[in-house]
């Protein structure tokens, strides 16, 4: 569908993103000239207490209590009213499809109700979106490592819109595994941030833990392993001292490091790339944000390296708004006959 009266505007865009366990809505504003503006970015965590992880249907329960008010919230903030709003982004997958269904099914309704035109992004691509808040206008080719606790990969872009997936992982994804090895530490879920603090109080050498793949000649990923002989570490070695565990978590970590940052850097060098773009909720971990730029300004001095700024690591409404404003610009949105929930969407 496309329509031109929308070329020459700033776009006030939704954003909405209910693929996993947090409910996030926000309010964009998108310029012709690639520029955007994120005015509000309202989440409302799930507490996972009762639960110790996300299980599909109570998520999409939380979602649909939480959707409305997270709405009105993000709407309030910036003083806007529904009729101000010019396109709704909805999340169309991947992630958990009951959740998915709460934000596709509420965001259908809103732009039927309200006369607003729809577009429905892929979670993966508003994760890499979430780096164009703050660097617009990026060279490519671009290498992009998306790590998040549903997906490690890869991918080559040679311009926006563009995805050559080059490597994933075989297992369990990096933040999947924080999220386990934190649990083996008695950490709450979900556990990367957690073991990411504690891993500063420990030495990252003290135990080494297997890098795994990491000498392969692909650029793929494997987690199980590892987390798996974290798990043989921790029974042979039980009690833990406090020292322990914090050595335990800034060993595992140092490992995960070390893998992703060694087959990024390979990967923008195969690539030639001119830049490196990190993101999804494990772009939040500093260890690997400091390692990667310093690795990058050491071995290839030519590539950017460009992560999203604190508040869109992990999953959140504005980076599914700035991943579908390009189209927004172009007047080129879905029809929402079109827009269906896919748990399992690929980024290509
Ligand atoms: O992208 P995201 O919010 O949700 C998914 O799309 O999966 O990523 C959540 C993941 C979780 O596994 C969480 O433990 C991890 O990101 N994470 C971290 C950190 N903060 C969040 N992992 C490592 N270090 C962190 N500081
Ligand atoms: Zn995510």
């Amino acid at each position: 569908m496309q329509n031109d009266t929308h070329l020459y505007h700033v776009m006030h865009i939704i954003g909405i993103e209910t693929s996993c366990d947090d409910t996030g809505v926000a309010v964009v504003d998108g310029r012709p000239d690639g520029t955007v503006s994120i005015l509000s970015n309202c989440i409302t965590p799930q507490d996972h207490n009762a639960t110790g992880g996300v299980v599909p249907n109570i998520a999409a329960q939380h979602h649909a209590a939480a959707i409305i008010p997270t709405l009105e919230l993000a709407l309030k903030e910036v003083h806007c009213q529904i009729s101000n709003i010019d396109c709704i982004a909805v999340t169309v997958g991947p992630g958990l499809m009951p959740c998915l269904c709460v934000g596709v099914t509420f965001a259908k309704k809103l732009s039927a109700a309200h006369n607003i035109p729809i577009i429905g992004v892929n979670h993966m691509e508003g994760h890499i979106a979430s780096t164009f808040a703050t660097h617009p206008h990026v060279n490519f080719p671009a290498v992009v490592l998306l790590a998040s606790g549903g997906h490690t990969m890869l991918v080559n872009m040679e311009r926006v819109g563009s995805y050559d997936l080059i490597g994933e992982t075989r297992d369990d994804a990096a933040g999947e595994a924080f999220d386990k090895v934190a649990r083996m530490l008695g950490l709450p879920y979900p556990g990367g941030a957690p073991l990411a603090r504690l891993a500063e109080h420990g030495d990252p050498h003290a135990i080494v833990f297997p890098r795994p793949m990491l000498h392969d000649d692909n650029f793929d990923f494997s987690f199980s392993g590892l987390k798996t002989s974290v798990l043989y570490h921790i029974r042979d070695h039980e009690p833990l001292l406090e020292n322990d565990r914090a050595n335990i978590a800034a060993g595992f970590q140092e490992a995960v490091v070390d893998v992703l940052v060694r087959k990024t850097i390979a990967a923008a060098r195969e690539y030639v790339a001119q830049t490196i773009i990190f993101g999804g909720g494990v772009s939040a971990n500093r260890a690997l944000q400091k390692r990667l730029r310093e690795t990058a300004a050491q071995e290839l001095p030519e590539t950017h390296v460009i992560i999203p700024s604190p508040g869109l690591f992990t999953d959140n409404g504005a980076m599914i708004a700035i991943a579908a404003a390009p189209r927004a610009l172009r007047g080129d949105f879905d029809d929402a006959c079109n827009i269906i929930a896919n748990p399992n969407l690929r980024l290509l």
